[in-house]
């Protein structure tokens, strides 16, 4: 528990660090999580919590089908990341490329909601979609590396995609 605690606090003193020099940089920094916290709030002249998201309409059953969808994803990286843990790369692999990777756009119904996507959001879906099967790729690797960091360096970047849509669009 102690040690659980004490790591807490060095990740949250390291992603107040982390912000910091973003800030400094004026977000010149290559990491998109950052990017996105900065896009999310911290952007210069704009007050503390302001919304700065676009907006985007769907038609109602659509905005359902999507946030439905939604939880699918978050609970597929939950299922990837407890098979990497259990050293399932295939498994991790095939749950990546089923639902989220390229192979996953008809599942979605993509081609349904995408005329309803300002081009930017799409852009964004396509980036998420890349990333999870490069990221298939990485984790079919690691059995054969016997090395998981490409992997989880992988998995951090198709999260970073989630992070980067979502600082910058909201549905109403
Ligand atoms: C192309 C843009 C885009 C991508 C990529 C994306 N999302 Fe979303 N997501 C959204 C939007 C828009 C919302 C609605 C946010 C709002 O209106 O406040 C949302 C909402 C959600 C929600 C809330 C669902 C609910 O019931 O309210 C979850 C959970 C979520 N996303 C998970 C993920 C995960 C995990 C990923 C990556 C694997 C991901 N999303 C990738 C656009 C995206």
């Amino acid at each position: 528990m102690r040690h659980h605690f004490a790591s807490r606090l060095a990740f949250v003193a390291l992603a107040t660090l982390g912000l910091a020099s973003c800030a400094q940089t004026g977000m010149q920094g290559h990491d998109p999580s950052m990017h996105a916290a900065h896009m999310a709030g911290a952007a210069p002249g704009a007050a503390p919590g302001e919304d700065r998201r676009q907006p985007v309409r769907f038609p109602a059953p659509m905005r359902e089908h999507t946030l439905a969808n939604m939880r699918d994803h978050l609970l597929a990286l939950q299922q990837i990341q407890a098979a990497l843990a259990q050293e399932r790369f295939d498994q991790a692999a095939d749950l990546a490329e089923g639902q989220l990777g390229m192979s996953s756009l008809a599942l979605h119904g993509a081609h349904e909601v995408a005329p309803f996507m300002p081009e930017g959001m799409r852009d964004a879906g396509t980036a998420m979609h890349r990333s999870a099967s490069r990221f298939a790729v990485a984790a079919r690797d690691a059995a054969a590396l016997g090395d998981l960091r490409p992997a989880l360096s992988a998995l951090a970047e198709l999260t970073a995609t989630c992070v980067a849509c979502h600082a910058s669009y909201r549905l109403e």
